[in-house]
């Protein structure tokens, strides 16, 4: 076939369709969360929301959360976090009920010294408790670009991806009688805020004020789940993430990032368990 001018419109008019319909279900932070803490701090930087900034200085942190709640969902997003020196600062993108039996999935990024890695510690809370802590170092800066990070959680596990590449699964493993959380709807949220003591071992290094204000960038908010209204949770049809379990290659994918890049798993950690490691971990 000879492309005329033509049919090369058409393929330009079908690849730009293609692209839309791929960012449809894309969020915009204008219409899709709150900025609901900071006093300004917090700010959508474009028109179309694709683009949210939120920075710490001296007097507060900032924080945005999602207008609505769910009980079961994917959250995805793309950060890049505080440059430079970061030490005392953590940068969040997590799921939360509320409450003081709540259940929590956490990624937080500890900032550090300049040159130092960040730790990208996460974490899974059931009915308030927590303890389930594994950190890694990532195989990038993740202070230089955008990278995509994203929680999957569905009845049967919670997957936590980093580019795509899984470096953490928490399986449902209620019939062993651990708890998974599966009845209370969360919010996704996300925040910068000062944690000197607990993100610098203990306050070992301190956090420069002269460098504030931090600021952390988000992207491509994109979140997606069975929405919870009214006391009931309505899920959309044909949603991958409901039944995502890993492939081969994914599990791979895992092994890999988890034996190259986690620098801490509560799973081996035989110094806090002494009588045994969590019945999950086995
Ligand atoms: C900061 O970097 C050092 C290595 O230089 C590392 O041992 C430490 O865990 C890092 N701290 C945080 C909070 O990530």
């Amino acid at each position: 076939m000879k492309f005329s001018c033509g049919t090369r419109f058409t393929f330009l008019i079908l690849f730009l369709f293609a692209a839309q319909s791929v960012h449809v279900f894309a969020g915009s932070f204008h219409k899709d969360v709150q900025i609901h803490w900071g006093n300004g701090r917090g700010k959508v930087r474009d028109r179309d929301g694709k683009l949210l900034s939120l920075s710490l200085d001296k007097s507060s942190g900032s924080g945005f959360q999602s207008t609505q709640e769910f009980l079961y969902g994917k959250a995805e997003v793309q950060m890049k976090l505080v440059p430079g020196n970061s030490a005392g600062t953590v940068t969040t993108f997590y799921l939360k009920s509320p409450g003081t039996t709540w259940d929590e999935i956490d990624f937080e990024f500890l900032g550090n010294l300049s040159g130092h890695p960040i730790t990208l510690h996460t974490n899974v809370y059931t009915r308030g408790s927590g303890d389930k802590e594994q950190q890694f170092h990532l195989w990038f800066d993740p202070t230089v670009n955008f990278h995509t990070y994203c929680i999957t959680w569905n009845p049967q596990r919670i997957i936590f991806t980093v580019d795509g590449i899984p470096i953490r699964e928490f399986k449902n493993s209620e019939s062993i009688g651990v708890p998974f959380p599966k009845n209370q709807p969360m919010r996704q949220y996300a925040s910068l805020w000062e944690a000197e003591h607990w993100a610098t071992r203990g306050g070992l290094e301190k956090t420069d004020w002269s460098k504030a204000p931090f600021t952390a960038f988000y992207r491509n908010y994109n979140v997606e789940g069975c929405v919870w209204a009214n006391g009931k949770s309505s899920c959309p049809a044909n949603s991958p993430w409901f039944t995502q379990k890993l492939n081969l290659d994914e599990e791979k994918k895992m092994k890999w990032a988890q034996s190259k890049y986690m620098v801490y798993n509560y799973c081996t950690d035989k110094r806090r368990f002494p009588r045994g490691v969590p019945a999950v971990c086995t």
